[in-house]
């Protein structure tokens, strides 16, 4: 991205363009970083006797503020491609940089340290503990957090559940809650440490069409009022309009990245239709 290109819309000089600016720099000729931006990432599982390319040359930026869908069918690298934008594993070979830090060097501790400084996860499973309350569950990630106390980790705990509209079931233990609950529940914890990018894979997926929508329409309020970045994965078309941009993987490639839920289906039906034609090679 240049900043030329970014700002002819009005929007606020950054911190480095002001002070560009008043040392005198032409801006626009100075590229800024995207949030993420991934360059030839490949992940190989070895096991052994057979070796599975799960991603073969990803290259791709996202900006903050976006708002992506990752599609394809299954298993063509969606999870994978997750895991790696989210620190969780390291790609094999290639570049990921997130603001600005290359992550594919780094260490299990210095990726852990990245990871909760920037991300919020959210997972199709809900992955709450049972035994504990809502606001305990929210708590979890602060636990072990220096320089809060205890009293603060709980007013942010509850101020976030009524964020996501369980004010009142604060004191509920996961079984007294539904699924979407559950699920808002997990999403008020991916937001326990403030990140400024939320990624969920399959948020969906236990949920059925009108609790979907209803925390579709949480994640649009994340993005548009909280500035969020959101990264989903789904397999769901009605999930994945609301994001602004879908991008579509097949055999472990980005196939396609549009804006246009219409194209991004066709290319999804187009991988379906070839996975099922068996190769000559086969
Ligand atoms: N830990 C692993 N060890 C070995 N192979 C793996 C591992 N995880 C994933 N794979 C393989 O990598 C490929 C991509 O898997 P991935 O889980 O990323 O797919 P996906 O697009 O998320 O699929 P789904 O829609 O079914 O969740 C698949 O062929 C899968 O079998
Ligand atoms: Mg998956």
């Amino acid at each position: 991205m240049f900043v030329g290109d970014s700002h002819s819309g009005g929007a606020p000089k950054s911190w480095l363009e002001s002070r560009l600016e008043a040392l005198g720099i032409n801006s626009t000729i100075i590229e800024i970083m995207a949030l993420i931006e991934l360059d030839d990432v490949r992940k190989v599982y070895d096991l052994g006797e057979i070796q599975v390319h799960a991603l073969r040359g990803v290259t791709l930026n996202i900006e903050q503020g976006e708002y992506v869908s990752l599609m394809g069918p299954s298993g063509s690298g969606k999870s994978t491609l997750m895991n790696t934008l989210g620190c969780l594993d390291r790609p094999s070979s290639g570049s990921y940089r997130l603001e600005d830090s290359e992550v594919v060097s780094m260490n299990q501790d210095q990726r852990a340290k990245l990871r909760n400084r920037h991300i919020g996860f959210v997972f199709q499973s809900f992955n709450l503990l049972n035994r504990t309350t809502a606001i305990e569950n929210v708590e979890l990630p602060l636990l072990y957090a220096k320089g809060i106390s205890s009293r603060d980790r709980k007013k942010r705990a509850i101020h976030l559940l009524e964020r996501v509209g369980l004010g009142d079931r604060l004191d509920h233990h996961p079984s007294q809650l539904s699924g979407g609950q559950q699920q808002r529940v997990a999403i008020a914890r991916s937001l326990i440490n403030q990140p400024s990018i939320l990624m969920a894979d399959e948020p969906t997926g236990n949920l059925d069409s009108k609790t979907s929508r209803e925390v579709m329409e949480l994640f649009r309020e994340l993005n548009e009022e909280e500035k969020i970045t959101l990264i989903v994965v789904t397999h769901d078309a009605a999930v994945a309009k609301h994001s602004k941009r879908i991008i579509v993987l097949r055999d472990g490639k980005v196939v396609e990245d549009t804006p246009d839920l219409a194209q991004a289906t066709q290319a999804i039906q187009a991988a379906e239709q070839e996975d099922m034609i068996p190769s000559s090679e086969a």
